[in-house]
């Protein structure tokens, strides 16, 4: 396994003094207010927060969905208004293309990019087996249970080949034992891909397992820098790790930064 020493490595991800609203009829909601954030290569950040925070807002404006109102967003610092095509994504609702079966719409990402078919149905069926999907190939998305939807959704994601990976809580609709097994299935493959990876979740102890540091969103407007943990954790991590008492720790140190957020708004 590949050691990863980020003290050196560069910027992928920047927001730079990035704002942004919401606009409906003549009402604002202001997210983001000059926020800045550097995401280094091969990181893996976590985004933590209540409903409502401005998580999937941040990856909208990342993937380029939305612009910001007024900053720059640069990928390897260069100002980049297309990201979409860059950045892999795995929206919260899963956007699976209903007229199209399980194989099928994993094999979209790889028909964009013009991949041999024979070849993009092998992929496809060699990561639907990883991922517990065989067996699924020809099923249609509404004959599936939600903790599969979003498999094939993360699945699709991971397909698109970009370096950097947007997860909208992928693992939310997953029963506990499965959670658990796809947060290590996904630090194991970080590690082979080496892949800078922004990871969305409301669960405290899944955000220090999985990453290098966590960024604490509470409630909008976020405004300037934005608060941050560290997880001096070592990797790899394995099931022990969350019963050491560091990391317990950690959590508790978490959760009452997160209160003590909320009670200061
Ligand atoms: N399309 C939209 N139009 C107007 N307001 C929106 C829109 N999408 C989100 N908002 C508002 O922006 C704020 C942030 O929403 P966002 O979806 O980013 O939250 P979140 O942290 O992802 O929440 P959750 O954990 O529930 O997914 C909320 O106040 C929400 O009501
Ligand atoms: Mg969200």
């Amino acid at each position: 396994m590949k050691k990863k020493d980020k003290s050196h490595s560069h910027s992928h991800l920047a927001f730079d003094h990035v704002s942004f609203s919401y606009k409906h009829s003549d009402k604002f909601t202001s997210v983001f207010d000059n926020i800045n954030l550097t995401i280094h290569e091969k990181e893996f950040v976590t985004i933590l927060g209540p409903s409502g925070a401005g998580k999937s807002t941040f990856f909208r404006l990342a993937s380029g969905l939305e612009q910001p109102e007024s900053g720059h967003i640069r990928l390897r610092d260069k100002e980049e208004r297309h990201r979409l095509g860059k950045i892999g994504y795995m929206p919260q609702q899963d956007l699976l293309l209903p007229w199209r079966t399980v194989l099928e719409n994993g094999l979209l990402p790889l028909e964009i990019k013009g991949m041999n078919k024979k070849e993009a149905r092998e992929k496809v069926l060699h990561h639907m087996k990883k991922f517990g999907l065989l067996g699924t190939e020809d099923h249609y998305p509404h004959q599936l249970s939600g903790g599969m939807r979003q498999r094939v959704s993360f699945l699709r994601a991971i397909l698109g080949g970009n370096e950097i990976l947007l997860l909208d809580e992928p693992f939310s609709a997953l029963d506990s034992m499965t959670r658990y097994m796809m947060q290590e299935w996904l630090l194991e493959q970080w590690h082979e891909w080496d892949k800078t990876i922004i990871f969305i979740t409301h669960d405290v102890e899944e955000a220090i397992f999985l990453s290098d540091r966590v960024l604490m969103l509470t409630h909008p407007p976020i405004k300037g820098e934005i608060d941050e943990v560290n997880v001096p954790i070592s990797r790899p991590r394995n099931e022990e790790h969350r019963s050491d008492a560091a990391f317990m720790k950690l959590k508790q140190d978490l959760l009452k930064k997160m209160r003590s957020k909320e009670r200061s708004l």
